[in-house]
């Protein structure tokens, strides 16, 4: 089976290595290549979907909302978020879904975070932050949102507000989404804004933040990373993983 992931600038990625674990645990043996590729080059990936050379592509920044074009069926999940980031075929149709709701949702399991009743404030508004968003409305939560005054996105809510509005103080639980690493001067606004959040999720996943810092209980993105990936690998496939401690101890063990 051949997978791989659709990006640009993606030498970073973990995925290759999260993948390289699933065949010691299912026998069943894969490749998976990253593909850094210009916008035009899509297409080209879609037709070896359509003619079997890739059984299944992840798709990250910046080609999640753009592939949605290319895909025949989007799962409602992916249609609810507005962004793909898993595409496969199935009975000769391209279907583009999204694991990383998948992902969240399987974080705050595994360290039994319980969300209700509690101030939920998300800093960020791009892609992440849209299935973060879709999580929670699906628990019933409606966070409010946390934005650079000049970004120029489309608002998630209503609910949106800037950095400096002092609403930030009533944040218990903070979910951090952005691609920005908040730093100590960042940290310091925020205390001098009496922001003193319970707890930070940081979907940065290769490291504790010095966002996390600043509450008592801190988790970083790596459990949504490790989930996203076996979820899209159950797609592809069509086979569910069984997803046992060791498996997730393994791959974390290669990821830090
Ligand atoms: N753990 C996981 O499995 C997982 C899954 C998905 C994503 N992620 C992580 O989530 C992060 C965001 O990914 P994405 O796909 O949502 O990216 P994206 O769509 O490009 O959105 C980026 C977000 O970061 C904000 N931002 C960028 N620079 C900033 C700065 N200097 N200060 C404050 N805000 C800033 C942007 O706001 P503006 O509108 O102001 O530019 C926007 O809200 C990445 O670090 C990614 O690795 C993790």
């Amino acid at each position: 089976m051949m997978f791989g992931l659709l990006g640009k600038n993606i030498a970073y990625s973990q995925s290759p290595k999260i993948f390289k674990q699933f065949p010691l645990h299912t026998g069943q043996a894969l490749n998976y290549q990253l593909f850094d590729v210009d916008s035009h080059e899509i297409s080209n990936y879609m037709e070896m979907l359509r003619n079997g050379e890739i059984q299944g592509l992840q798709v990250t920044k910046p080609y999640k909302e753009l592939v949605i074009d290319y895909c025949d069926t989007l799962s409602l999940t992916a249609q609810k978020i507005g962004s793909v980031n898993t595409i496969y075929l199935r009975n000769g149709k391209i279907i583009g879904d999204n694991t990383d709701a998948y992902g969240f949702e399987a974080l705050l399991a595994s360290h039994q975070i319980t969300l209700k009743n509690k101030n939920i404030c998300m800093f960020g508004n791009g892609g992440a932050a849209k299935s973060v968003y879709y999580v929670l409305k699906k628990h019933g939560i409606e966070p409010i949102i946390f934005k650079r005054a000049s970004s120029k996105r489309t608002p998630i809510t209503k609910n949106e507000y800037t950095y400096e509005d002092s609403i930030i103080q009533s944040c218990e639980i903070i979910i951090q989404t952005t691609s920005h690493d908040f730093d100590q001067n960042h940290i310091q606004q925020l205390r001098d804004m009496s922001c003193q959040p319970k707890m930070v999720i940081d979907l940065i996943y290769y490291k504790k933040t010095a966002l996390m810092s600043m509450a008592e209980l801190s988790y970083n993105g790596i459990m949504m990373l490790i989930y996203q990936a076996i979820r899209s690998y159950e797609l592809f496939t069509g086979e569910t993983m069984d997803q046992t401690p060791e498996l997730i101890e393994t791959i974390k063990g290669v990821l830090t």
